[in-house]
């Protein structure tokens, strides 16, 4: 069961970010990617349909042996992630903006948060707020448009500069000093994002956190692997050649073919 592989997935390609912590962290562990790219973007979906999407692909990623989830989608975590633990009983690890992190970490006291309309709707993110925000004043700013850019490789240029300069602008004349990027095709959006902002910015997102989770709870079912790792599955149920185009420019891991998600 050890050497059974892990099962991540996203609305497409944003989990990307999540899974290079994973393999940074646990090189030992075998990896299964599936992004959902045929019902992207999740963050303008209802919950309805994201949990349905969840459940398909759980049943998936549990058929091809996996011996835990990890969500790496904050949209899919609000709507989705209690519905699979109570479904099914093995490690699912979920993740949400780092409201916790970036409200100890600000100095202006005012915190803006990057993320989906869904993630931003959800009775978790509201619930996260009541917990952790305090006093910090906390800012928020859907992201229409962005996760499509990542979607199609586009990670620079004039498109993406215009999107990132009309969602930052309205935090920074709020007085935030600290970004969390809630969705997890954002960090591929950083080189793009760093040059528009001041220099004592700073930018908070939780993939590593996640990857950290995941170890803990391994050791905790003693599942964790000794390696070495198979080859990490991709699987898209959106334009596979589009995956396969867009794939090394977010993939640092070895070179992968991609197949056809056909739940
Ligand atoms: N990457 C996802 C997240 O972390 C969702 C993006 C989307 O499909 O809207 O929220």
């Amino acid at each position: 069961m050890r050497e059974q592989p892990v099962g991540v997935f996203d609305s497409g390609v944003g989990g990307l970010s999540v899974l290079r912590e994973i393999r940074r962290l646990l090189p030992a562990e075998s990896l299964l990617y599936v992004a959902d790219s045929g019902f992207v973007p999740y963050g303008e979906k209802s919950p309805e349909v994201i949990s349905q999407r969840s459940r398909a692909i759980a049943e998936f990623l549990l058929a091809r042996g996996a011996k835990a989830l990890v969500v790496a989608c904050n949209t899919a975590t609000a709507a989705a992630v209690a519905d699979l633990r109570a479904r099914h009983a093995l490690p699912i690890i979920g993740m949400e903006p780092a409201v916790k992190p970036a409200s100890s970490a600000t100095r202006s006291g005012v915190v803006g948060v990057l993320a989906t309309t869904g993630t931003l709707r959800s009775a978790k993110f509201a619930a996260l707020l009541d917990r952790f925000a305090g006093s910090v004043k906390v800012v928020t700013q859907p992201c229409p448009g962005l996760v499509e850019c990542v979607e199609r490789g586009e990670l620079s240029g004039a498109h993406v500069t215009a999107l990132l300069v009309r969602y930052t602008q309205p935090l920074l004349e709020a007085g935030c000093d600290t970004l969390i990027l809630g969705c997890t095709h954002y960090p591929f959006l950083k080189p793009a994002l760093q040059p528009l902002l001041p220099a004592d910015i700073q930018l908070v997102d939780t993939g590593a956190a996640v990857a950290r989770q995941l170890q803990v709870k391994l050791a905790e079912f003693d599942l964790l692997a000794q390696g070495p790792a198979a080859p990490t599955g991709f699987w898209s149920s959106g334009d596979i050649e589009v995956l396969q185009r867009v794939l090394p420019l977010l993939w640092e891991g070895q070179a992968a073919t991609v197949q056809d998600l056909s739940v």
